[in-house]
């Protein structure tokens, strides 16, 4: 695996592979790489001839007062991780790599990242948003894959795709969750033993709400969901069933997006499940 850490660096061993008509996929991270990141590294695999993975954590997603001090770090297991899993090339960029001094640069998708996560972390996919362009700049793949387990994220994304033209596939891979349920994230590792007992509440609101979604409709899924986390001791920041595209009030025919998001002690969880109203499924990589 070749490590590159500036722009020039990744470019020129991008280019080299183009040059021999290879086709490239991008697996955005920032880092401490669990199955969860490694199960999007299988996914590009299967999708292009090289793999290219950037592990940065963007301090413009992270608000006043969050976690970009504490957010775990770990380049020497993350390397190794990714060799291992055929990673082609790695980009690590520092901050002032990414973000020399004097830019003043931001992408917005508007409304869609104002909402939800938006709402409660003002500034996070504007963050995002700028810093997917700046790395599909950079990078130029064809295809570049997220996780379904960032559900605003991908909507984002498509958005960000689709207003500038960007020529990249979006894939989208399924949410890798632990035997109990909890959905993989680097944030676990905040989480003391009684809140990690406690964390698989999440999945339980997901599953009781496709329940509800089904029988009486999205209102009373959305109050299910609620109310299953607050049962369980958890702070609910929102818990809402939407369209996967617009975020808006589902189709009634159509598929839904439950999305919730919730304090566990101090430590703040995102999930979500895609339902497919003609069968209730979770759809696999939609
Ligand atoms: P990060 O949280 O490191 O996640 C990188 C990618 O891994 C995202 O596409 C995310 O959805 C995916 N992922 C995380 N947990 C997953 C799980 N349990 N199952 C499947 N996929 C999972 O998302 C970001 O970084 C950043 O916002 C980034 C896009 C890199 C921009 O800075």
């Amino acid at each position: 695996m070749r490590i590159a850490r500036s722009v020039d660096e990744v470019r020129r061993a991008i280019e080299e592979t183009r040059a021999e008509g290879l086709t490239i996929a991008f697996v955005p991270t920032m880092g401490a790489l669990h199955d969860g990141h490694l199960s999007l590294v299988r996914v590009a695999r299967a999708r292009a001839d090289i793999v290219v993975l950037s592990i940065f954590v963007n301090p413009l997603q992270f608000g006043p007062g969050e976690d970009l001090q504490r957010y775990p770090r770990d380049e020497e297991g993350d390397t190794r991780l990714a060799t291992e899993a055929g990673v082609d090339i790695c980009f690590l960029p520092n901050v002032d790599e990414m973000y020399p001094e004097g830019r003043s640069t931001t992408v917005s998708v508007g409304d869609l990242g104002a909402i939800l996560e938006g709402a409660d972390r003002p500034g996070h996919f504007d963050g995002v948003a700028t810093v997917v362009a700046k790395l599909f700049n950079i990078v130029a793949p064809d295809a570049a894959v997220f996780g379904q387990k960032d559900a605003q994220q991908v909507a984002v994304i498509r958005q960000m795709v689709r207003d500038l033209s960007f020529d990249i596939e979006i894939v989208v891979a399924p949410t890798i969750r632990e035997s109990d349920g909890l959905a993989l994230s680097s944030r676990n590792a905040y989480l003391s033993q009684a809140d990690r007992q406690r964390s698989p509440a999440l999945h339980r609101a997901l599953l009781e709400g496709e329940g509800a979604l089904g029988r009486e409709g999205p209102e009373i899924a959305e109050k299910r969901m609620w109310e299953v986390l607050i049962n369980e001791d958890l702070e609910p920041s929102y818990a809402k069933a939407v369209d996967p595209v617009t975020l808006g009030p589902p189709d009634p025919e159509g598929p839904v997006l439950l999305l919730i998001a919730a304090r566990v002690g101090t430590t703040r969880l995102i999930d979500n499940l895609l339902v497919d109203r003609g069968t209730a499924n979770e759809r696999k990589g939609a």
